[in-house]
């Protein structure tokens, strides 16, 4: 199955959409960002400043079965609009709000993790990854950083950029095996996990981009047998 976020495509499981994150998703990726990430997890105000950052920020949301559901859509309702983009305000006020919420197609659905990539000419950086813990194992992690990539490569960037935490194992494992190499570490980057315990190093590791398949397609034009593909 193949669904579609803006201009890019990737290939999804079925029961799942990956799309645009959206104003009423953040309730629920603000509780899964804290299962993620602890203490070192994002408010309500950091996701709203950076889906402000758009179009210079790219944030997609993949939604099925079993995530967790945005049910309280109060979490939000009296954010200012902050998505500086023209025409329609995604916080829009009021009942029209509301009937936009429940109009919306994947409302029985919930988060089962997210993506955020920034994009700055020929060099992007990867914000945030999370996938929902019941979700982990099932490929959804992998298909994220496909779809950042993807993104990246659409703006035209060379480089995908990041940084993780050193005793973060699966996440290193997963940007390892999707051919991110390692460029060095930032001592002490990230706080501790409980007070009292030492602070952890950031590993700093960039994906080269140009030597992606996409890439190579998107500079030799369409190619309909692999479009949609995650590399
Ligand atoms: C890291 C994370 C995104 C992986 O998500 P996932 O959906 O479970 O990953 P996938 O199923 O797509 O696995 C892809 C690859 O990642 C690696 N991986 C994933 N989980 C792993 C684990 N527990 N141990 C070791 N490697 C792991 C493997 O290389 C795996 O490939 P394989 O299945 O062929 O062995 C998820 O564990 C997570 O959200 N962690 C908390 C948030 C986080 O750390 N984000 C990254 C911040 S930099």
């Amino acid at each position: 199955m193949t669904a579609t976020t803006g201009s890019s495509a990737v290939a999804v499981p079925t029961g799942v959409l990956l799309r645009p994150l959206r104003w009423w998703d953040l309730p629920a990726v603000v509780a899964v960002d804290r299962v993620c990430f602890g203490r070192d997890a994002w408010s309500l105000e950091t996701f709203l400043s950076e889906l402000a950052q758009r179009p210079a920020r790219d944030y997609a949301v993949l939604v099925g079965e079993g995530g967790d559901a945005p049910e309280d859509d109060g979490a939000v309702a009296d954010a200012p609009d902050l998505s500086g983009r023209g025409g329609r305000a995604e916080t829009a006020a009021g009942p029209d709000r509301r009937a936009e919420a429940a109009r919306r197609p994947d409302r029985a659905r919930g988060v089962l993790g997210y993506v955020g990539v920034a994009l700055a000419g020929s060099r992007a950086d990867l914000q945030t990854l999370a996938v929902a813990p019941a979700a982990r194992g099932r490929g959804l992690g992998r298909l994220l950083l496909a779809h950042a990539r993807t993104v990246a490569v659409e703006r035209g960037a060379r480089r995908l950029e990041l940084e993780v935490r050193a005793d973060n194992e699966p996440a290193r494992a997963l940007y390892s095996s999707a051919g991110f190499e390692v460029d060095g570490r930032r001592p002490g980057y990230y706080r501790d996990v409980a007070p009292g315990t030492p602070r952890v190093d950031a590993v700093l590791m960039h994906g080269d981009l140009l030597g992606s398949r996409h890439a190579r397609r998107t500079a030799a034009g369409p190619d309909d047998s692999e479009a949609g593909l995650p590399r």
